[in-house]
């Protein structure tokens, strides 16, 4: 299987024969590049249409069966439901998930013009040059490339709308629609936010959620030589596998070890689609509009060896990739059905936290997050019309039972009306992928 960024806007091939996010801690970092740190980083662009191979059959031979899937739209392929990964070290205080509650509707308004405003008065803020080197790990393989994409036009002009959206029937969205800068925040009306699960490590408190790895075969779940351990309930200290559901604890989960949260609802209703026969499956986190909050700490636990030593990291898998295989070449990630890295340390001991899209539109972001050694963070993840916001909160935020729809906007308008340090990575002409 081949993974290549094919549009021109890139200039970068990587083969990678396996799916493994988490490969062994000999990765060459060298190549590593990090531009500055800051406090949000914002996809523009997330839509168009395309298509991914759904797994339909893991044969106990080991064949993998799959059939092309056609998706097209806002936040596509990531509409769909998604789960959360961690990994080790770090202490998970809390997570709430939260989705417009019925009623909502999005209006969307162009906001390109601040935008331009906050560029043309030489912020500090670095857009990717040419030249710059682009990292990301990719199969579990640090990967880096010559950006080749100057960006859009500064300032921008009057806001493109539709012009966005690549075309219809392309898997590849590059376009080198280089005027395309608007940055669209949609405007809700209506009820707000509803949290749909939650998470509070210090009131022990779980509710729609449950906590996952990828220890099948000693509890609950299943393992066999073929495909290695399927997905499985955690123990409460996350490092084990557990016969049933379990609260994780208030407590830090050390290097070398992964856990996952999904929703509370089992697959059992059929509704999730082809699964490995005898994992755990849950359903994850669906819809094109729907916001992940957390609380973390990603304390040094300074591991010497093996695998993802103090490496820690926090994303998102389309829900179906864990539950056919994570870790072997069955499921639909090689084909582009979406992960978006969202604080990942890329190399043994760093503090530094990238995030990086792979999904029909491939890219990642020069610039990173601090990561919270001896502190926990707060941070948001707003999916909301076709932009993706990753931004860390103020530490007085609760994460209670409703989001009113000021603060998911301001959330989402951060980008271009605060001052906060955000990085701006438009899909739109940034890169593209085709699967071959
Ligand atoms: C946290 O760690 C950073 C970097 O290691 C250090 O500069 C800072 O003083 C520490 N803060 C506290 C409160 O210990
Ligand atoms: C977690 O629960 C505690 C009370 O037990 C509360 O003070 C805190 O604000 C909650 N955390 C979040 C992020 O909502």
């Amino acid at each position: 299987m081949k993974y290549s960024f094919a549009a021109a806007a890139l200039v970068a091939t990587v083969a990678a024969d396996k799916r493994d996010l988490c490969a062994d801690g000999s990765q060459d970092i060298g190549g590593n590049w990090y531009c500055q740190a800051v406090e949000a980083i914002t996809y523009t662009g997330m839509s168009g249409a395309g298509s991914y191979n759904k797994v339909t059959n893991m044969g106990a031979d080991g064949s993998c069966s799959t059939a092309p899937h056609a998706y097209s739209g806002s936040m596509c392929p990531l509409d769909e439901e998604l789960s959360m990964h961690f990994r080790g070290p770090i202490q998970l205080k809390s997570v709430a998930v939260y989705a417009p509650q019925s009623g909502s509707k999005a209006r969307r308004s162009a906001h390109a013009s601040k935008h331009a405003h906050h560029h043309a008065h030489g912020h500090n803020h670095k857009e990717r040059a040419v030249g710059d080197m682009v990292t990301a790990t990719i199969d579990g393989q640090v990967v880096s490339w010559v950006n080749q994409y100057a960006g859009p036009a500064t300032p921008a002009a009057a806001p493109v709308a539709a012009a966005a959206a690549p075309p219809a029937g392309s898997a590849s969205s590059a376009s080198s629609s280089a005027s395309s800068k608007a940055v669209y925040v949609p405007s809700y009306t209506g009820p707000g936010w509803a949290r749909t699960a939650y998470y509070n490590s210090s009131s022990h408190t779980a509710q729609g959620l449950v906590f996952l790895n990828n220890m099948g075969g000693a509890g609950s779940g299943v393992w066999d030589t073929t495909w290695g351990n399927s997905l499985s309930y955690a123990s409460s200290d996350g490092t084990q596998c557990a016969s049933q559901a379990e609260v994780l604890n208030d407590c830090e989960v050390p290097s070398g070890n992964e856990f996952s949260i999904f929703s509370d609802k089992p697959c059992s209703d059929g509704s999730c689609g082809y699964s490995r026969p005898g994992t755990v499956a849950h359903h994850g986190f669906g819809g094109a509009n729907k916001a992940f909050f957390f609380e973390f700490e990603m304390p040094h636990d300074y591991a010497a060896t093996g695998q993802n030593a103090d490496m820690p990291a926090v994303w998102l898998l389309n829900a179906q990739i864990p539950r056919t295989a994570q870790y072997a070449s069955c499921s639909c990630w090689s084909s582009g059905c979406g992960e978006l890295d969202l604080f990942e340390v890329l190399s043994p001991g760093d503090d530094r936290c990238k995030s990086t899209l792979h999904s029909n539109i491939a890219g990642g972001d020069s610039d990173y997050f601090q990561r919270p050694v001896n502190q926990t963070m707060k941070a948001a993840v707003v999916f909301n019309g076709e932009n993706i916001h990753i931004k860390k909160l103020d530490d007085s935020y609760t994460f209670g039972t409703h989001m009113d729809t000021a603060t998911i906007n301001s959330i989402s308008q951060s980008t271009s009306t605060q001052n906060q340090l955000t990085s701006l990575f438009s899909l739109i002409g940034a890169a593209g992928d085709s699967h071959a």
